[in-house]
């Protein structure tokens, strides 16, 4: 997995009853009133990310939720949280030629009836009904993987809401690869028009990854 996201980016990944212990006062309001599946899933994002700190030589600090449910990162570190029934996954970084870091997983399986129609674009459909059909189950819940990664990736600075059908998605399997482009007005200043990332599928899990640079930066 250490290859969807190199450094600088920390990426952890734990079994979700391997990273139990304390929250922050300030994080127990997002669960007050959860059922313990959803304590435990919360939980374990804390306590990895606080490994991830660590590992970035930070000190171990709260990781509050904002009003839209995205974790809020200490000053100058950007990363993204993902959870399944059983694993839990981090990426953090404080480089700061990033703007923002996106991770998903999901599980390796087909998405449940109906979903397709929203998560895909028609271009999309288009492309997942060329592929050979024993390959198009994985395939379609990449799609949605991608796209959540994007949204966890843009949301926490940009603070725009954007729907599946205002992203169209690339997936080059081989290489390993996604594109996702944006179709949103706000993409010319906020949000960044493109962004590039990595897939996988391992661990009985489809994986995406993005991170979103900044061009400035890097000129
Ligand atoms: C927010 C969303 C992406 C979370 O994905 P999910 O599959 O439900 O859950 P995951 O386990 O993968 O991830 C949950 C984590 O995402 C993070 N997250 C939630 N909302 C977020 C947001 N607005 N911005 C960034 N990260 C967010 C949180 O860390 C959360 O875990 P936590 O509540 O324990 O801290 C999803 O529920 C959603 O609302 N999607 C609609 C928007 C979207 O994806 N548009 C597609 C654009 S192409």
């Amino acid at each position: 997995m250490k290859d969807l996201l190199p450094p600088p980016v920390v990426l952890l990944t734990a079994p979700i009853g391997a990273c139990q212990g304390e929250l922050f006062p300030e994080e127990h309001e997002p669960i007050e009133r959860a059922v313990e599946k959803r304590r435990r899933e919360f939980t374990a994002g804390r306590v990895l990310a606080r490994r991830a700190l660590e590992q970035l030589g930070r000190p171990p600090v709260a990781i509050p939720t904002g009003s839209q449910r995205q974790p809020v990162w200490p000053d100058g570190v950007v990363g993204s949280i993902a959870h399944t029934n059983t694993l839990c996954a981090v990426a953090l970084s404080d480089d700061p030629a990033l703007l923002g870091l996106g991770i998903d997983m999901e599980p390796a399986e087909a998405l449940p009836d109906g979903v397709l129609r929203r998560v895909c674009r028609p271009e999309e459909r288009d492309w997942l009904a060329a592929q050979p059909p024993e390959d198009r189950a994985l395939l379609e819940r990449l799609f949605f993987c991608a796209k959540e990664a994007v949204f966890k990736c843009t949301y926490p600075r940009a603070e725009v809401w954007f729907g599946f059908e205002d992203a169209t998605v690339q997936l080059d399997t081989e290489a390993q690869h996604f594109e996702a482009q944006l179709h949103l007005a706000a993409s010319e200043d906020a949000l960044p028009g493109v962004l590039r990332g990595r897939i996988a599928h391992a661990e009985g899990h489809v994986w995406a990854a993005t991170v979103w640079r900044d061009q400035a930066a890097s000129r």
